[in-house]
């Protein structure tokens, strides 16, 4: 593996996916999140966002002496005060980050009242600031895909000038599409003097479901981190979701040659995790990691999965961490996939006996949105009972 083909995958869920109204989750459950990430193979894990409250500031810190392999970074705006906090939380890390930001969209430029020119300086004053603390520096220019292009080019070229090692491209609203997100980066790469020596990151939110394509079509166009959080938790429709991602890469590695370091066999624990720590269910049919993910119920589809699973999967429910696919009974199902059930229970039939309880099973099936195997055992007792 070059250098090229690596992507580093860096999780927001402790800072971008807890901004999540709703979603606050506990100190010993942020750590216990951490661990998981960490022992996962994610390389950057967001911790927090330490100027926030006394108890974000002690969850980055935790965080940050705990870490075994990961880098751990702290969130800061654009000023002093919120840099040395981060820094105070993260510096105890074996590998800490600094990941400063400051909106530079026209809206965003309103608020704080800045001029470009004042902006530019206040970028160029906080982002060295934090590379006196600490060698690893990731700078975000908030709103970057509503941003004028020269004016990005040139507060970028400043950022890396004053020293950040990571360059992340927000689209903190979730505006852009595939092919705009692909060329952003490239004229990034292109226009911006010394692009070539740091990495950009894509960070990517989901307004219009387009967040995981966006983030891909970053790295085709030469991102190589890429910003996400487990069961895509974030504010409003949520960031890029990590398992779909890396699932991405590794599924469809033919025609996006790039490696993650994420061992996906654990990404169906630490979803359970997240949405048991932030109380937001994962969505039956959510990509990866949702209930129905790897379950069946339509006859055809049994069927063709118990000739040869690749009919209908793509991906083996292994590499993500389930025991097997889930064949779920119900009015949709058909003769072989009931003989294959019953004959898991215990129950081998002949073709006259299989036909006689597969009528009763579809009777049944017909007022239940499931036949569970208890439901098939009754069948079957009753079945012997009128014999
Ligand atoms: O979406 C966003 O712009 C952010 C920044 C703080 C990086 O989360
Ligand atoms: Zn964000």
């Amino acid at each position: 593996m070059t250098k090229q083909d690596r992507v580093f995958i860096f999780d927001t869920t402790l800072r971008d996916g807890e901004q999540s109204p709703g979603a606050t989750m506990s100190h010993a459950e942020k750590l216990e999140i951490a661990n998981l990430l960490d022992e996962m193979g994610v390389d950057i894990i967001e911790a927090g966002f330490p100027i926030a409250s006394d108890g974000d500031f002690a969850a980055v810190k935790g965080i940050a002496e705990q870490a075994k392999t990961a880098v751990i970074c702290g969130l800061a705006r654009a000023n002093l005060q919120d840099i040395d906090r981060c820094w105070e939380a993260i510096q105890n890390a074996k590998l800490p980050r600094i990941h400063t930001f400051i909106g530079t969209s026209p809206l965003h430029r309103a608020i704080p009242n800045l001029t470009m020119d004042e902006m530019a300086d206040r970028i160029h004053e906080t982002v060295t600031h934090a590379r006196n603390l600490c060698d690893n520096v990731q700078w975000s220019p908030m709103d970057a895909t509503r941003t004028e292009d020269d004016y990005l080019c040139r507060v970028v070229e400043i950022a890396i000038k004053a020293g950040a090692t990571t360059i992340n491209i927000p689209d903190t609203v979730g505006y852009t599409a595939p092919r705009e997100s692909a060329a952003l980066i490239s004229m990034l790469l292109d226009r911006v003097p010394g692009a070539d020596e740091i990495i950009f990151a894509t960070h990517c939110h989901n307004d219009l479901g387009m967040a995981t394509a966006n983030s891909l079509a970053a790295v085709e166009a030469g991102a190589r981190q890429i910003e996400c959080t487990i069961n895509g938790l974030g504010e409003r429709a949520g960031n890029t979701a990590l398992e779909e991602v890396v699932m991405a890469l590794k599924v469809r590695n033919d025609i996006m040659p790039y490696q993650t370091g994420v061992d996906s066999t654990k990404l169906m624990n630490i979803s359970r995790r997240v949405a048991a720590v932030s109380g937001f269910a994962v969505q039956f049919n959510k990509a990866i990691v949702g209930k129905n993910a790897f379950a069946h119920e339509s006859g055809i589809h049994q069927d063709g999965m118990l000739k040869n699973a690749e009919t209908f999967e793509i991906m083996r429910p292994e590499d993500v961490g389930l025991s097997a696919t889930n064949i779920v009974m119900g009015k949709h199902s058909g003769r072989a996939a009931l003989r294959s059930k019953l004959s898991d229970l215990g129950y081998d039939l002949g073709d006259n006996q299989l036909k006689d309880v597969f009528v009763r099973f579809k009777e049944l099936a017909d007022q239940k949105k499931e036949v569970y195997d208890e439901d098939l055992i009754a069948l079957m007792q009753t079945g012997d009972a009128e014999a």
